[in-house]
């Protein structure tokens, strides 16, 4: 599919068919597609959990104000953004440092200013390591809809959810906030997407 009527495909879909399961071989192709997603020093401070049990995503649903889609989609990724995801001590960061070394852009010994540099910019303060978290989430996370879209699936992002429950119910680290889940699945073969919603046009969009 042309990246054009991808982003033209790609909606909030409501209704997903919860007789029609995600193979997880096409899970995991999208969710590594996804990984192409730029990122601050290529640090990519996300993670997933995938949550498949039905069980989980009533308890889930209960949470996100009763939303039918959480049960009814095959699978809801809880998307997390790592706030100390700019730390030397994390092995993402190791392998971006080590891949800097490889590529001659950074010399093995330039490790302690190269952790001095992100904690200036990401770690500097609670405002600075909430928005590398989650700036950097969300461009992962967009991506993530787009390659649901280019390989057939439908997707649904929500920020409908009591964030600190879920955090509680699924054992959620602090470092981590959670920008919002994603339902991904089949259209239900009732329904159909919505008509496309308003958007900005360029002169809306674009400011003196
Ligand atoms: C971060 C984020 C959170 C959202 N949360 C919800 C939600 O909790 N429930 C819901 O029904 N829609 C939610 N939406 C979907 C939006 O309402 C939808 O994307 C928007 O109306 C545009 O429609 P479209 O995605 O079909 O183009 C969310 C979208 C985003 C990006």
């Amino acid at each position: 599919m042309e990246f054009p009527k991808i982003l033209e495909k790609r909606r909030a879909v409501n209704y997903f068919d919860p007789a029609r399961d995600v193979d997880q071989n096409l899970l995991k192709k999208i969710i590594e597609q996804a990984g192409n997603a730029p990122s601050s020093y290529n640090l990519q401070p996300w993670k997933l959990k995938v949550i498949r049990d039905m069980n989980r995503k009533k308890a889930l649903r209960a949470l996100a104000f009763d939303q039918p889609k959480v049960t009814e989609a095959p699978v809801i990724l809880i998307v997390l953004a790592d706030r100390e995801g700019w730390k030397l001590e994390k092995s993402t960061v190791e392998n971006v440092f080590n891949d800097f070394v490889k590529a001659g852009k950074m010399q093995a010994e330039q490790k302690e200013w190269f952790a001095g540099v992100t904690q200036g910019l990401y770690g500097r303060d609670e405002i600075a390591a909430q928005a590398f978290a989650n700036k950097n989430t969300g461009l992962f996370a967009m991506s993530l809809m787009y390659a649901a879209t280019a390989n057939g699936l439908e997707s649904h992002p929500m920020d409908g959810f009591d964030h600190d429950g879920v955090r509680k119910e699924f054992n959620i680290p602090e470092n981590y906030w959670i920008p919002m889940l994603i339902a991904i699945g089949y259209l239900n073969p009732g329904t159909e997407t919505p008509p496309k919603s308003w958007r900005q046009s360029y002169t809306d969009m674009v400011i003196e």
